[in-house]
């Protein structure tokens, strides 16, 4: 582990000039935060110094302190030591206030191997039973999708993060035989699938109050209609939030033909992911969506990523958007209570998005990871912005 106490990329300062100037915020107590880093591979170690970049000047804005605690563990780890991370991992990243992590996975080492090395030991170990993932047309931004305009896209996806699709049950036979063969084995128990949909009507309450659940209950015939009647359960529960459901296939059509039809989207573990992708699309790019994986009790960390993986055609060039990882990073100032400091990230992203012309090549621009990172730590320092509208 490499610790360093606000130090490295993030201490460089902006080299860009903000866009324009209103006064900081005030001085006062420091909050500590000690944050555990994980670059992970390609693109992760691109964006993730951008995003401290942008949190560490949110942090000197609103009087906080961050110890950046560095996890070396990736595909480079795992071909050098046979393991993603180290067989005591999460004891490490336990007394953490958060986990800040870029991507995983790089061709060399199976996808499966570098995934279930470490993301998902965290997200099951830590419980982070959430996973959130913001999906919103910006202005400035042109989505694929004709004549849409910034505002009319703005849904969340709620992701279950514990069981589903995405379960160790199963086994493999007779393998590089004839008779070779495979079987996988859906996990759906009441309390995962109760928790997750109670979460979504929970976060509807506090938005457009509108939860729709994706299912696939005609051809999937246990898990799926058992996962319909969970959510009839638990929608009675909340009469004054809308609830409607679309099988799978006919609401990936829906999120392209009627997106702005969204707010709340809960879905189990595989069509949270796929719709996930699906979202940044519809949005613009992988380089814009980010996510929160979350632990609402608080018992251990939650973890901080954007929606996107380690990008290898793409990795090692410094064109990657950065946009993904710093909004995780205002996620994580949120979950952590820093609300202001979250906001004005997010205003600062917004801001550069929709004004300045300093924009990776994914959204039409030819600047850098750094260059993109840089103006929005300025933006951010300097406390400019209007939210959009
Ligand atoms: P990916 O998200 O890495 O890339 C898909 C496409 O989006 C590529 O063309 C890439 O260049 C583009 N893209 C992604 N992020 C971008 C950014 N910030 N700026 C500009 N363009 C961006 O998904 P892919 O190709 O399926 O997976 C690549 C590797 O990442 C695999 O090893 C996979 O297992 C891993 N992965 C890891 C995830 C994680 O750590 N949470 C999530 C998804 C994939
Ligand atoms: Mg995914």
């Amino acid at each position: 582990m490499k610790d360093n106490n606000c130090e490295g990329a993030a201490s460089a300062g902006p080299r860009l000039r903000p866009l324009g100037n209103l006064t900081g915020g005030m001085r006062g107590e420091l909050k500590r935060y000690r944050i555990a880093v994980i670059e992970g591979d390609g693109i992760g170690r691109e964006v993730v110094p951008e995003g401290i970049r942008v949190l560490e000047a949110a942090a000197r804005r609103f009087d906080l302190s961050f110890s950046w605690h560095h996890f070396d563990w990736s595909c480079q780890t795992y071909l050098q030591t046979g393991r993603m991370m180290p067989e005591d991992g999460l004891e490490q990243l336990r007394p953490h206030d958060g986990v800040y992590l870029g991507a995983v996975g790089y061709p060399g080492v199976p996808d499966h191997v570098s995934l279930w090395g470490l993301l998902i030991p965290i997200r099951r170990g830590f419980k982070e039973y959430v996973n959130l993932r913001p999906v919103r047309l910006l202005e400035g931004i042109t989505s694929p999708l004709s004549g849409r305009k910034a505002g009319e896209i703005d849904f969340v996806i709620v992701r279950e993060n514990s069981e589903g699709e995405y379960s160790e049950v199963g086994g493999r036979m007779n393998r590089n035989t004839e008779s070779d063969m495979a079987i996988q084995e859906v996990i759906f128990t009441r309390s995962a699938c109760d928790r997750i949909i109670t979460y979504a009507f929970e976060l509807a309450r506090t938005r457009r109050k509108h939860v729709t659940s994706a299912t696939k209950s005609n051809g999937i015939v246990y898990t799926m209609p058992f996962w319909d009647e969970r959510f009839a359960v638990i929608s009675k529960q909340y009469p004054d939030v809308r609830a409607d459901q679309f099988h799978i296939d006919i609401l990936t059509a829906h999120f392209v033909a009627h997106p702005d039809w969204f707010d709340v989207v809960v879905g189990s573990n595989l069509f949270g992911d796929i719709l996930s992708d699906l979202g940044a699309a519809v949005v613009g790019s992988m380089g814009l969506t980010p996510s929160a994986n979350l632990n609402p009790e608080r018992e251990y960390p939650s973890l901080f990523e954007p929606v996107h993986g380690s990008a290898p055609d793409i990795a090692g060039k410094g064109i990657a958007n950065p946009v993904a990882q710093i909004w995780s990073g205002a996620m994580m100032l949120e979950h952590l209570g820093e609300k202001e400091a979250a906001r004005a990230v997010e205003r600062a992203i917004f801001k550069v998005l929709a004004h300045s012309n300093v924009r990776t090549r994914d959204i039409g621009g030819n600047a850098s990871t750094r260059d993109m990172g840089e103006l929005i730590a300025a933006e951010v320092a300097a406390g400019a912005g209007m939210p959009i509208s």
